[in-house]
């Protein structure tokens, strides 16, 4: 099994970016603890960061027919993307919505999504662990 995890914009600057609000971890911080969870239960995962919503639009066509799973952070686009939305439709690969923040405690305009309602479902607030809980949700909804 495989598992695509996406990071939209600015999360490449995490550790830098509003510790308080996103942690003192650095994505590659972020991606070790994933990697070794991931390893732990046999799968494999892809990692990926762009701050390009092109680029994040072709991984997700690219993961057509090679990956099980995608989890996304896609960042600030959560709020406003389209054409993100699009490439998950257009691809119909299971994916969960994570984000570091509690996305409903924060200002209003982060309160919607155009990714949510066609998600299997939604992680927020947990820090890294919301990554962590949507791999091993992933991984359960797949051998479910
Ligand atoms: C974020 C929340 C978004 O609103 C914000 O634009 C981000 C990070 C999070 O992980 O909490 O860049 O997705």
């Amino acid at each position: 099994m495989k598992i695509l995890i996406l990071n939209g914009p600015n999360l490449n600057m995490l550790g830098k970016r509003e510790p308080h609000i996103y942690g003192k971890l650095s994505l590659s911080d972020i991606e070790e603890t994933i990697k070794n969870h991931a390893k732990s239960l046999g799968v494999e995962v892809e990692f990926f960061q762009s701050n390009y919503e092109g680029a994040i639009v072709e991984k997700i066509h690219q993961a057509f027919g090679n990956s099980d799973g995608i989890i996304i952070n896609p960042g600030a686009y959560t709020h406003t993307s389209i054409a993100i939305r699009d490439a998950f439709l257009s691809v119909n690969i299971p994916f969960v919505e994570v984000h570091l923040s509690n996305v409903f405690s924060r200002e209003s305009f982060r309160h919607k999504s155009y990714l949510s309602d066609i998600a299997q479902g939604v992680v927020s607030g947990l820090g890294q662990y919301s990554y962590i809980c949507a791999l091993n949700f992933l991984i359960n909804f797949q051998n479910s």
